[in-house]
């Protein structure tokens, strides 16, 4: 019998200690070790976990231009979002962390990615669901496919098994914390557990060239649940969000190592599981009958995506001693920066107002290119003046109230033109280098946060 050992665990950061700690020397969090029971492994038992074609592993040094990547192309996915996000297909021994909050709908994407690649033979391991409610969610988004194995199982030896009977060409484990190794005694989803588990699918998915995906859940401080070490650990990490009482889903690639992490996808959650956005500026306006004051439309550009986007400002008179201010989508201290440029270069006084900004469609946007939009909707909610609904923004605000260029200025310019809008204010600086007469569409160029105001309302 071997001696049991315990070690103490952070449950936010996957830190070690073999003491008890008040406050982790390492994330800096409170009351966040946990004793978890350690089993220590013999070297043999490992050895014996999967015994699947190895046919990717070399453990000589080799010349990298004699690397051959030629036998290992990308798999291709169908659906242009998801393709997009992970940077064009799937790569083969890749182990991809997706995660979101619960409900957002991380089974449903992973069951309509398998049920839709058809031609390859996948192995669905889910340790929440039942197979009865699995082929329930199926029914519903209302795919068939005859090459997909479902797997109620948690216990990774086990797993393994089913792996080496079955030989999946992709797998895919909902969800990670529901998952436990035989080599470690603590209980499933703590840090350590996690942990293993997450390295027995990495050698898995390293040694056989099979493609992992992992469903994670996420805490409520919105981090990825278990320790970060999981997010070193894999290749990919997926983030679906969005607001669960919204339909739309973005997802977003938060590590890539074989593509950008700008590029975003965009879902929306129906009936019949979640259908692709392809065409989100038309979404994310709404059209309305007359103009209404504080409403700004900005063209944003996500990756390489342009897309325009409604921003919604309320200012009004602060009812308790402490102006607030509320955001959703936007950053709250980019909002406040903003607030103070407003009122020290333009006199505004917002001092003493409750200001509420909002982004439509319950979209967090991180381009700086929505900066000039929301200040305007800020304007017009604060003057009750509409602003035209023909005309749209694209600029960056400085902190000396100068309007500042933002990047790709063509393609949001076009986007602009292809949705009807008749006028575009931009940077003045952004004006070098492009063809104003390529387009139909009045770019108004602007160079001090001062102009825009007359520009917008004459
Ligand atoms: P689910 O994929 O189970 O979320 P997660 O795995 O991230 O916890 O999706 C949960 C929600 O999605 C649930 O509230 C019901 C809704 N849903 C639909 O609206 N339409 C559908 O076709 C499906 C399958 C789910
Ligand atoms: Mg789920």
């Amino acid at each position: 019998m071997s001696k049991t050992k315990t070690t103490f665990f952070c449950q936010n950061c996957g830190a070690q200690s073999g003491k008890w700690v008040g406050k982790c020397p390492s994330c800096n969090e409170w009351n966040t070790y946990v004793e978890e029971i350690v089993h220590k492994e013999t070297k043999n038992d490992r050895l014996q976990i999967f015994n699947v074609n190895k046919k990717g592993i070399s453990n000589k040094s080799i010349l990298l231009h004699e690397v051959g990547t030629a036998n290992y192309p990308r798999i291709a996915v169908p659906g242009k979002e998801l393709t997009r996000v992970l940077g064009g297909g799937i790569v083969p021994g890749s182990l991809v962390l997706f995660g979101g909050e619960p409900g957002i709908g991380k089974s449903t994407l992973m069951l309509q990615l398998a049920l839709r690649l058809k031609n390859l033979k996948i192995l669905y391991v889910s340790g929440e669901e039942s197979e009865q409610q699995i082929k329930m969610r199926a029914d519903r988004i209302g795919i068939t496919t005859g090459s997909l194995f479902i797997l109620q199982e948690t216990n990774t030896q086990n797993i393994f098994q089913q792996i080496n009977e079955i030989q999946p060409q992709l797998l895919i484990i909902d969800s990670i914390q529901t998952l436990h190794t035989a080599y470690i005694d603590s209980s499933p989803g703590s840090v350590s557990q996690v942990r293993e588990c997450a390295a027995e699918l990495l050698r898995f998915a390293k040694e056989s060239n099979t493609p992992v995906f992992m469903i994670g859940h996420i805490t409520k401080e919105g981090s990825l649940a278990g320790p970060k070490v999981l997010e070193h650990m894999v290749d990919t990490v997926l983030q679906f969000e969005g607001d669960r009482n919204h339909i739309y889903r973005l997802l977003r690639a938060t590590k890539n190592r074989f593509g950008s992490t700008n590029e975003m996808g965009i879902y929306e959650m129906q009936g019949q599981g979640l259908r692709e956005v392809t065409n989100p500026s038309e979404i994310l306006i709404t059209n309305r009958d007359a103009p209404t004051s504080g409403v700004a439309i900005a063209s944003t550009l996500e990756g390489n995506r342009p897309m325009l986007i409604e921003t919604q400002a309320l200012v009004s008179t602060a009812a308790y001693g402490t102006p607030q201010r509320s955001s959703t989508g936007f950053d709250l201290r980019r909002l406040s920066m903003l607030l103070a440029v407003l009122e020290k270069r333009c006199g505004f006084k917002l001092g003493i107002k409750d200001v509420f900004i909002n982004i439509a469609g319950g979209i967090r946007v991180e381009d700086p290119g929505i900066d000039l939009a929301l200040v305007c909707a800020v304007l017009s909610s604060n003057e009750d003046l509409p602003i035209p609904q023909n005309i749209c923004f694209s600029a960056e605000i400085g902190l000396t109230g100068e309007i500042r260029p933002v990047s790709k200025i063509e393609q949001r310019i076009s986007e602009a033109e292809k949705l009807g809008f008749e006028k575009i204010i931009v940077s003045s600086y952004n004006l070098k280098g492009i063809n104003i007469k390529n387009f139909k569409i009045e770019i108004v160029p602007a160079g001090k946060i001062e102009e825009v105001f007359s520009l917008i309302f004459g």
